[in-house]
């Protein structure tokens, strides 16, 4: 095993929702060591914080510029090499890119920036910089949606008709009539969030799912949100029509205030030959339908999976593994792109990932805006 790759953490701390999900992802498969951290605005609470989890405390900086000066100092064999980036949305294209322009590699939360012209920015930074950037897109990770991806590339679905992707959660419900406390939580503040919450926040995994599994682009779009105050500026529900090319056409549906839901997203894709179901609440369960034999059930680690779903597994059959185990496969992925290994096309989002995502968020932004009009995807 070569050498760990030295991590560094912004934002992410412990009062904060993905942290864990990136720290215990980073050492699932022995690739990665944290070395030095931002985990809070607060300097004396990010060093308490790495005592805590038991990180040394003598590469907690202050902030990350002060992160990129100090560790540019160190030797290039002790430097961090990859930052994963994990603060509220607004942080993540000043830091992406001083990383960038420093040489370090990137693993970066989504929505990658907050506008679509920070994203082309940030897309030009790294073909000057030539390191690895991986976007976070969690739910790629899964084997059953790797199957999913590499059985239609090779056409079990034949000629796709229509995609539904619908990311469904309530917890917006709990905060948006109460107007105090609609205004204490981030993802409602453009400030800090970007144009959009429910389409920036989780409408924007939905697209990713479609594109990432069916290999088509999505080309035109029509949105409907939903803001439910008159005095609210974010989004807090929205449907989608897409249309993919003529006659591949689909609906993407995202809500945060769909009541009692969890983290309910799921995609069903439908060709001429047959057609997949998924949900995230079940991930060890890929559907496949047909109009001549019962359904199929798909399930992980199984030798008839494709080589990218067989990668991402790493116990026998009938063991499930889950959401840590979905990010552990996109930090695997990305550990192979820094350490110059081979790795397959899917084994992490990418730039292009992140750049189509701020594409989306933007488009469905002015559909609505607009009065609910079609607007062509660059
Ligand atoms: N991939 C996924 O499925 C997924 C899921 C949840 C969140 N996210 C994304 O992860 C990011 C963080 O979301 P969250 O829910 O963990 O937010 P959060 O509010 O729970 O945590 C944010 C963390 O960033 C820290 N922070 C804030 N400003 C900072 C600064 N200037 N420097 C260093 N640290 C700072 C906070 O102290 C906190 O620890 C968001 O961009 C969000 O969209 C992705």
């Amino acid at each position: 095993m070569p050498k760990k790759i030295r991590l560094g953490i912004l934002g992410g701390g412990g009062d904060s929702l993905i942290g864990v999900l990136h720290r215990v992802a980073s050492f699932i498969n022995d690739n990665y060591e944290i070395v030095g951290a931002v985990f809070n605005p607060d300097l004396d609470q990010s060093i308490n914080f790495a005592k805590e989890i038991d990180v040394p405390t003598n590469r907690i900086y202050k902030d990350f510029e002060t992160l990129v000066e100090e560790e540019l100092k160190l030797p290039e064999d002790e430097r961090i090499q990859v930052c994963s980036i994990l603060t509220p949305n607004f942080l993540h294209f000043p830091m992406a890119k001083k990383l960038l322009e420093n040489g370090f590699h990137v693993i970066c939360e989504k929505p990658m920036t907050t506008t679509y012209e920070e994203a082309k920015i940030l897309q030009d930074t790294l073909e000057k910089a030539g390191t690895v950037f991986a976007v976070t897109h969690t739910y790629t990770g899964y084997p059953m949606v790797r199957q999913m991806r590499e059985m239609i590339k090779a056409g079990a679905l034949g000629k796709i008709h229509k995609v539904d992707a619908r990311y469904y959660q309530g917890w917006i419900n709990t905060i948006i009539h109460d107007k105090e406390k609609r205004s204490s939580v981030w993802r409602l503040d453009p400030k800090k969030a970007g144009i959009s919450s429910c389409m920036g926040d989780i409408g924007v995994h939905a697209f990713n799912m479609i594109e990432f599994t069916t290999g088509l682009k999505i080309k035109s779009l029509l949105c409907d949100f939903n803001y439910l105050y008159d005095d609210n500026q974010m989004d807090v529900d929205g449907t989608v029509l897409i249309r993919m090319d003529k006659h591949v056409k689909g609906v993407i549906r995202g809500s945060q205030v769909a009541t009692g839901e969890e983290n309910g997203l799921a995609i069903a894709i439908y060709g001429e030959k047959g057609a997949f179901r998924w949900e995230q609440e079940k991930p060890n369960f890929l559907y496949k339908m047909s109009d001549t034999e019962p359904v199929q059930i798909y399930k992980p680690g199984h030798a008839y999976n494709s080589e990218l779903s067989l990668d991402g597994t790493k116990l026998p059959p009938g063991h499930p593994e889950g959401i840590f185990d979905a990010m552990a496969n996109i930090y695997l992925g990305a550990a192979r792109a820094i350490r110059g290994e081979k790795y397959n096309d899917g084994e992490f989002p990418t730039m292009l990932d992140g750049v189509r995502g701020l594409n989306f968020i933007e488009s469905t932004v002015a559909s609505h805006k607009q009065g609910n009009v079609w607007v062509d995807m660059d």
